[in-house]
């Protein structure tokens, strides 16, 4: 399940689609570029819950990890996640 805070939406989720993706899918607007992690512009910050890779998450910084940010193109919900958009 991931929630979407901004958009008010809940959406129940498998762990093989990108949340970048369900986002489209639900036709909530992420910014989006490169959609390989190296870029940021798809960069969210996650409310609740934890996420999984698929590959290293290039464009964020440590201090943006620390502080909760996520790469919705390369992010996987592990369970139920929230995130702001
Ligand atoms: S779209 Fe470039 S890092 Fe996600």
């Amino acid at each position: 399940m991931i929630s979407f805070a901004k958009s008010g939406k809940e959406v129940n989720a498998s762990s093989e689609q990108s949340i970048l993706e369900v986002a489209e899918a639900e036709g909530i607007e992420i910014p989006s570029n490169c959609r390989s992690g190296n870029c940021g512009t798809c960069k969210q910050k996650l409310r609740l819950g934890e996420v999984e890779y698929q590959s290293e998450p290039n464009a964020l910084s440590d201090s943006e990890k620390e502080q909760g940010f996520i790469l919705t193109c390369i992010s996987h919900p592990v369970g139920r996640v929230a995130i702001d958009a």
